[in-house]
This record gives structure tokens, C-alpha cells and sequence, in this order.
């Protein structure tokens, strides 16, 4: 379950990673990920539920570390929209499973246009890692839980590795950077642990919101689809109304719904975005939210403005997700 995710982090990139000069070297692909890569103009990312979200995540790494446009979509509405294919596009399929309809259905469509299919998923010789040509495994173990917890990490680490592998192949990343992102890989497992064993945190915080009405998760930039995955747990595990939202866009709507009865979740590490985050509080502060906020280091104006304040290990944009 979810406090298998260090390890499975851990083992998620231990195939990929050189540690005699942290270097990233994709193994077992299936093709010659530096020759596809460096040729790509463009990757669709396709897939359901929390594979998507962890897509999006995937979209702001690849696209800021390798410069390629890349375009995520839910395989539901993929497989219906007539989707154009410019030439050299890579399909990322993402899924736990590897036997979701709408994903296998988006796998195929890609492949009946000549597109090249690289699965991330976590069981071998499934449908969708049958039908693709490349593979990456999650290796997280077998899920058990409805809710994905360390596939999903595990997800996102490959993910961290693909925009690595990329970047490398378009010449986008210089070998002092490669090594720095992989240390900081390195380092996730732990930080990880440190987060799982805050759970007197979760105990208090969840015996003051078990009351709420609904819940706004929001985030930006990588944190976004972060939060919108916390909205979705909060869904599958509580059955309690949540929605994750980009914070950007509180003002437009979802700030008139807050009010005593509704708790607000704000990603908000100390970042080039947290004056913003931090305003996005002060408008649920003022409308009366209750506000649970989740930063990074030691943050007076942050604690002050929160009912709850969970304070995560330093990291920066490319692990803290
Ligand atoms: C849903 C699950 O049914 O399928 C989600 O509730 C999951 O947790 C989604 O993320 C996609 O599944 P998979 O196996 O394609 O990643």
C-alpha cells in the first residue's frame, strides 16, 4: 500500500540510473530510446483516473526540461476526437493496470496511424504492454488498493526519468544537471519516508475536517495535477465532495463556494509561485475557509494563516510533486 512508496520509487528508477556518474540510461525499452527520443517533435500522453493526473505532472517536466511539445489526454475522450498525428509523435500510454478499455482503445488508435506506443505500466504482459512498443515498468508491486498510491509514485519517477532521457537526447541538458536531477531522485525515497511517518499530523487534521462539506484542493504549475489527484482520493477513500482546481483560477467561481463549511487543501511550497499561493489563502481566510496548507521549510506567514500546516522535506520543482 501507499508505505511501500520508497521502495517502490526506489525501484522505479534503480534500472535507469548510472550511479558512477548519475546518469540516466533508459534500460529494457524495447527500442533505442536515444535515437526515437532525439527524433520526436511531439508526445501525447493518454490514460484515466490518477495515471492521467500523474500525465499532466509529465507534461511540465518533458515540456520545461526537453522543450517538445507534449499534449495529455483522458483516453475516454482520446479515442473519440479524431486526434491529429503530426509526424514523429510518440504516444505515452500511463496505466497501472495495462487493461483499461479507453487506454488500450487510445493505444490502438495510435498504432493503426503508424505512431510509435511507449507503455508505462505495472503489470507485465498486460493488453496495453502487449500491443506497445516500448515498455516501462512501475515495478511497484501489485497494487491492491482501488486507490493507486505507489504505482502512482512510482509513475511519477519514471516520468521525472523519461524527461531526463529526453532533455538528454535533444541536447536540452548538460551532463552537470543530469547529475544534479538525479541526485535529487536519489534523494525522493527517503523524503518520502519522512512524509509517511507525519501521520499524527493527518490524525489531527482529519478529526477536525471529517465535518467539512466539500473540500478545494488546489496548486499550480507541477502541484496542479497534484491537486487534483488529492481531490480524487479524498473521493475513492472518504466519499467526501472534493475538487481540485488550478489556484489560479479560485477567483474565477470556486471562490463564491467558500464558506465555513469548506476546507481548503493549498499545495503551497516556497517556490517562485507561493506569494500567489499565499494570496489565494488570505481569499479563503477572509471568506471564512477553513485552510490546510502543505509547504516546504519552515514558514511563519503560511503557519499563521492555516488551521493546519504540514510541513514536507525540502525539494525542488522536479521531486516535490
Ligand atoms: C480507476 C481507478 O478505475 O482506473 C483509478 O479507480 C485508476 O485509481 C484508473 O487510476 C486508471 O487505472 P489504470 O490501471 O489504467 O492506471
Amino acid at each position: 500500500g501507499a508505505f511501500e512508496q520508497p521502495r517502490a520509487v526506489a525501484e522505479a528508477i534503480q534500472p535507469h540510473i548510472d550511479l558512477s556518474n548519475f546518469t540516466v540510461a533508459m534500460s529494457g525499452v524495447g527500442f533505442d530510446t536515444k535515437k526515437v527520443f532525439g527524433e520526436i517533435e511531439r508526445i501525447f500522453i493518454v490514460a484515466c483516473g490518477s495515471s492521467y493526473y500523474t500525465a499532466l505532472v509529465g507534461e511540465y517536466m518533458i515540456e520545461r526540461l526537453a522543450r517538445i511539445p507534449v499534449e495529455c489526454d483522458i483516453a475516454s475522450e482520446f479515442r473519440y476526437r479524431y486526434p491529429v498525428f503530426p509526424k514523429n509523435s510518440l504516444l505515452i500510454s500511463i496505466s497501472q493496470s495495462g487493461e483499461t478499455a479507453d487506454t488500450l482503445a487510445a493505444v490502438r488508435l495510435a498504432k493503426a496511424a503508424g505512431v510509435k506506443v511507449l507503455s508505462i505500466c505495472n503489470v507485465r504482459n498486460s493488453s496495453i504492454d502487449r500491443e506497445a512498443d516500448g515498455h516501462l515498468y512501475m515495478n511497484a508491486g501489485t497494487e491492491v488498493g482501488v486507490a493507486s498510491t505507489k504505482a502512482f509514485s512510482a509513475t511519477l519517477a519514471l516520468l521525472n526519468l523519461l524527461s531526463l532521457a529526453t532533455a538528454q537526447a535533444k541536447g536540452k541538458l548538460t551532463v552537470i544537471e543530469e547529475a544534479d536531477y538525479v541526485r535529487q531522485l536519489q534523494a525522493a525515497p527517503a523524503q518520502i519516508e519522512t512524509v509517511l511517518n507525519l501521520d499524527k499530523f493527518f490524525k489531527k487534521a482529519a478529526s477536525t475536517l471529517k465535518e467539512f462539506k466539500g473540500f478545494l484542493y488546489l496548486g499550480r504549475n507541477v502541484h496542479y495535477p497534484i491537486a487534483l489527484e488529492g481531490a480524487l482520493k479524498l473521493k475513492e477513500l472518504a466519499y467526501m465532495h472534493a475538487e481540485g482546481y488550478a489556484a489560479g483560477e479560485m477567483k474565477h467561481g470556486p471562490l463564491a463556494l467558500i464558506d465555513k463549511n469548506m476546507a481548503v487543501v493549498m499545495l503551497a511550497p516556497r517556490d517562485e509561485l507561493f506569494e500567489k499561493s499565499l494570496s489565494n489563502l488570505e481569499e479563503a481566510k477572509a471568506r471564512g475557509g477553513q485552510v490546510i496548507s502543505i509547504g516546504t521549510g519552515a514558514n511563519a506567514r503560511l503557519e499563521q494563516i492555516s488551521n493546519h500546516y504540514l510541513v514536507l522535506p525540502e525539494a525542488g520543482w522536479f521531486t516535490l510533486p
